[in-house]
């Protein structure tokens, strides 16, 4: 869990006049922060293309297309559309993109209950700037491997939850390439390139570039990293420890959209 994270939790879980004080300022701030711009998203994209292409990885080819050629796009895409391939940036709803966020493209995905979508499996293709983190969550049923693949190392810091979702204070193992290993809660696993762990439902993670370890580009440090899971259904199978989290926030249209997101696909012509 990141400091600034951890520091929201325990403002919301005092309950002294101090306390109210404090949620009263904490949501003046977020109030006052700026929303998620899409020239934020235009940009994190073709950024996102840049050290993709940098570190040798290829894309299929709707990680380029435009708005205008979806709006002509048929009924043979709606795999696309249904299980939310391609393109996702968020904030969370932190309006703090540059540290609580997430530029991620969806390679493969199922829709879980749906026949005509039946993989099992996802696969996600991250990009990683230092600094950016999700906030800390787990999975209803979701199981996970994070890869760090190139570029820096990636941390990932572990606590399982209770039976009510809460940080449990047991210790845990994972396996990590293979090799089970052994955690306390908040422990961090350090991921050097080709390396990865697997993180089971109800375990509570988060994970980040390596401040200091990444390949610099535009004065930032870039590590490529991937998900490997179960089928993946963003709607309904997370659950944040910030209850203020939002997967899919509402975007300040400052500019034209140059990608749709994986939620923003018009229906097919
Ligand atoms: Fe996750």
């Amino acid at each position: 869990m990141s400091p600034a994270a951890g520091d929201a939790l325990m403002i919301f879980r005092d309950s002294t006049p101090m306390g109210f004080l404090k949620v009263y300022l904490f949501k003046y701030y977020r109030q006052n922060m700026q929303q998620l711009r899409r020239s934020d998203i235009n940009e994190s994209i073709a950024l996102a293309q840049k050290v993709i292409e940098h570190f040798g990885v290829h894309l299929p080819f709707f990680a380029y297309w435009t708005p205008e050629q979806w709006t002509k796009a048929g009924s043979e895409f709606d795999e696309i559309r249904a299980c939310m391939l391609g393109w996702d940036v968020t904030d969370f709803g932190s309006r703090d993109f540059k540290n609580i966020g997430r530029i991620l493209f969806t390679l493969r995905n199922g829709k879980p209950n749906n026949k005509a979508y039946p993989k099992e499996y996802a696969e996600k293709l991250l990009i990683d700037p230092e600094h950016q983190r999700a906030p800390a969550h787990f999975h209803r049923s979701k199981r996970e491997d994070i890869i760090c693949r190139r570029g820096g190392n990636i941390l990932v810091q572990l606590t399982k939850a209770d039976p009510s979702g809460n940080p449990s204070g047991d210790k845990f193992t994972v396996q990590k390439d293979g090799r089970t290993i052994r955690l306390s809660p908040g422990d961090i696993v350090r991921l050097r390139p080709g390396e990865s762990v697997n993180i089971p439902p109800r375990t509570i993670h988060q994970f980040w570039g390596e401040e200091g370890t990444g390949v610099k580009m535009e004065g930032v440090g870039f590590t490529l990293s991937s998900e490997i899971s179960s089928v993946c259904d963003d709607w309904e199978d997370n659950v944040f420890m910030d209850k203020n989290v939002v997967r899919f926030p509402a975007v300040d249209e400052d500019e034209a959209s140059r990608f749709h997101l994986c939620h923003e696909y018009p229906a097919a012509s």
